[in-house]
């Protein structure tokens, strides 16, 4: 058995309150350092699923359970809180602007770009992708490679219930400003979300390429979604939905290239 799948079971005991009490916030603190290493995530696809390790969610709950707020600081910023903060950017090599909070517990891949932006426990955020200003990734979320988060974009945490999925974001995925994507949505690969989109499990996802309404909680790969609306059965009102226009082309692409360049070259300087 690996030691990472002793630490699972000893979580879930601390879980199920049958591991000695001193024993369960030790197991805890070896399991956030795994996360904050990037060596464990709280969900990952495998065979093509992506499939939740309830552990590390557990681990997340139990560290509120048993961690006092503690007062923090940087400089002259304090805090009072019980989750510390990411150290160690530069080792990292992630490029973190002045403002860009990334919590303990979160993990961010080596070239990532964070601007002034928040990045919850558990999240993780994979490389060449940018986190673009005032942005959040909620806990848990997990945002893959080469991806665009633009300006504003909410990206919903989910910790509870433990079987819920985190919201997914999958590669080369672009999500335009002011968007919100929540409730364990999954954006699969190359998809694209023009500003102001708004997406939950209920809400109505429209394929005009299909010419049908298709399945809620997921956007299908390399879709270009905007914001529109259906009309109900009984044609008394408009619901707010999401439209899926065509598939990604070329003009699309030039158009969420926006910010290659800022994100090209290494995070550090080479020796
Ligand atoms: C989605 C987006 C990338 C356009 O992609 P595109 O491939 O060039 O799309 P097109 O211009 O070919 O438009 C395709 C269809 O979608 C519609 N559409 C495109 N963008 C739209 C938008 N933002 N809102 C509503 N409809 C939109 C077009 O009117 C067109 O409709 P039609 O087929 O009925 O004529 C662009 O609209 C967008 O939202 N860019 C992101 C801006 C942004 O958030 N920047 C980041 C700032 S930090």
């Amino acid at each position: 058995m690996t030691d990472i799948q002793s630490l699972a079971e000893r979580i879930d005991k601390v879980w199920a309150d049958e591991e000695a009490a001193d024993l369960g916030p030790v197991f805890v603190k070896q399991a956030l350092d795994l996360l904050d290493a990037g060596e464990v995530r709280v969900a990952e696809k495998r065979g093509g699923q992506w499939v939740v390790n309830e552990w590390v969610k557990k681990a997340v709950l139990l560290h509120f359970r048993f961690t006092n707020n503690r007062e923090m600081t940087a400089g002259p910023i304090e805090w009072f809180d019980k989750v510390g903060l990411k150290t160690g950017w530069e080792q990292a090599r992630v490029r973190s602007v002045p403002t860009a909070i990334a919590r303990y517990g979160s993990f961010i891949e080596p070239d990532a770009v964070l601007m002034p932006c928040y990045v919850n426990i558990g999240a993780r955020v994979g490389s060449g992708t940018m986190i673009d200003t005032w942005s959040t990734v909620g806990s848990c979320a997990q945002v893959g490679k080469n991806c665009h988060i633009s300006g504003g974009v909410g990206i919903g945490g989910v910790l509870e219930p433990l079987q819920a999925n985190p919201v997914i974001i999958e590669d080369d995925v672009f999500l335009g400003a002011r968007s919100e994507v929540a409730e364990g949505v999954i954006v699969e690969e190359g998809a694209v979300l023009a500003m102001g989109c708004f997406l939950a499990q209920s809400t109505k996802v429209y394929s005009v390429p299909e010419g049908r309404v298709i399945e809620p909680g997921r956007i299908p790969a390399r879709s270009v979604c905007v914001p529109g609306s259906l009309a109900s059965k009984d044609g008394s009102h408009h619901t707010y939905a999401i439209i899926i226009k065509k598939q990604r082309d070329a003009k699309t692409d030039a158009r969420t290239a926006l910010t290659s360049i800022l994100r090209e070259g290494p995070a550090v300087a080479s020796e």
